[in-house]
């Protein structure tokens, strides 16, 4: 084969695209209902953004990210992750000074990460994700949450679990930070080279580790949540507080610490409870981002927000065995038999999707048998056939491929008749 699709990334063939623009249209759907508006920012940034964004200590910046330089010799990254670029666009067009606060955004697209592909984990993934900048009431950490969920039920996916933790505020981390490195600093040559590295750099990330996992230290690792101040304690609280009022059964997870710096307080991830899903069990992951918009250089503005990527979504609804209700298939074939017929079928073709219905017809040259069979696989509601007698009449044979009644359309009703029949608008 002359040419092979990159690792790590994947063609969308018919018959997969339907279910993409099923779940997009879901999210955007459910995005409206939550009042979200959507916000588009470019494929790629300044490399600087992501360092100082995602922060310059993770796997993501450090082993991950597709950069390169630009012919005017700029350092530019393919978005990683989107709630870097969201908070950029923020302090750019200064939607701080919007009227309408909190700033409730959500976004869908492609992301990019230097990954080594294994199941549910690809070099170029699509995130869908929402942004809520502008307020720190717990009351938002449990919408956002709410709508993660939420998106998940619509699409019928079961098997799923909700697991929370909380970071706590600047002071608690610092707290937790020194504990753990108290904790790990005379056997940290126990740990893998990644560890030792992290236990100055980033102690927390050490608790993430999949090669460490195991190690007894980690067991005995000093937990956030006995490190969080009064405050950060009563803001947790509030957030368990408000998901128990909507009913969201979740589980707490100390060990929650997720992958990149910018979170604080609320972090929460959406798993798949499935056996045998491995990397991709992580479907969704989100959490509260208090110092982000200031660390780029804007305001001080509280954030908060989630992505998740739609191909673990759709594999883990596979796995499920749930089928989306995918339509496809034509409304009508319009199979003709001669050059006269054929000028009336292309004519008629246009009138019947100009009028909302979904339409084809032969192309191939195709003798009236084979226009049939074709009718057939596409998945044709109604076949209108037009041959000499049809023209002379002024009216097309119509089947009902389902019942197989026929009957005589004049070609001027039938817009109208398949309308009505098939259920579609005029
Ligand atoms: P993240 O945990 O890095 O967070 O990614 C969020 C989700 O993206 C994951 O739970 C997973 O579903 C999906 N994902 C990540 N990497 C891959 C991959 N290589 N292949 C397929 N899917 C993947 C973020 O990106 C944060 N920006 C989320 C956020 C928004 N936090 C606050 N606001």
């Amino acid at each position: 084969m002359p040419f092979q699709i990159p690792r790590g990334t994947q063609d969308l063939l018919p018959g997969e695209t339907e279910k993409w623009q099923h779940v997009e249209q879901v999210v955007r759907s459910l995005c409206g209902r939550y009042g979200y508006e959507e916000i588009r920012t470019p494929i790629f940034e300044h490399t600087e953004l992501f360092l100082r964004g995602v922060g310059d200590t993770t796997d993501i910046v450090q082993k991950e990210m597709y950069t390169f330089e630009d012919k005017g010799g700029r350092a530019l990254t393919l978005r990683p992750e989107g709630t870097a670029p969201v908070a950029r666009a923020f302090v750019e067009h200064k939607l701080y000074g919007s009227p309408n606060q909190p700033v409730k955004l959500y976004y869908t697209g492609p992301m990019f990460r230097y990954e080594r592909p294994e199941s549910g984990r690809f070099r170029q993934f699509v995130q869908f994700g929402v942004e809520v900048l502008g307020s720190s009431d717990p009351a938002v950490d449990a919408e956002v949450i709410a709508l993660a969920m939420h998106i998940y039920n619509e699409l019928g996916l079961q098997h799923i679990r909700l697991v929370i933790n909380s970071l706590g505020d600047l002071d608690s981390r610092r707290a937790h930070r020194e504990a753990l490195v108290r904790h790990f600093e005379s056997r940290i040559h126990e740990l893998c080279e990644d560890c030792q590295a992290r236990l100055q750099t980033n102690p927390l990330r050490i608790l993430d580790c999949k090669k460490d996992r195991g190690h007894e230290l980690m067991a005995t690792a000093p937990s956030i949540l006995d490190y969080l101040n009064d405050e950060s304690r009563a803001y947790f609280e509030k957030v368990k507080h408000y998901l128990a009022v909507l009913d969201i059964p979740f589980v707490i997870d100390s060990r929650l610490v997720r992958g990149l710096d910018y979170y604080n307080h609320t972090t929460f991830e959406i798993m798949s409870d499935l056996e045998g899903f491995g990397a991709g069990a992580t479907l969704c992951g989100g959490g509260r981002y208090n110092g982000l918009v200031q660390e780029i250089g804007g305001p001080e503005t509280p954030g908060i927000g989630f992505a998740l990527s739609i191909e673990r979504l759709l594999a883990a609804l596979e796995a499920e065995g749930g089928e989306l209700p995918v339509r496809r298939g034509l409304d009508c074939y319009v199979v003709a038999v001669g050059e006269q017929a054929k000028t009336e079928a292309v004519r008629l073709v246009y009138e019947l999707r100009r009028a909302g219905l979904r339409v084809d017809q032969d192309y191939l040259g195709r003798k009236m048998k084979a226009q049939l069979k074709a009718a057939d696989r596409l998945g044709a509601s109604f076949v209108a056939m037009i041959g000499d007698e049809e023209l002379e009449s002024g009216a097309a044979t119509v089947k009902d491929m389902a019942s197989g009644e026929q009957m005589k359309v004049p070609f001027g009703e039938l817009a109208h008749v398949l309308a009505k029949r098939t259920g579609r608008e005029e």
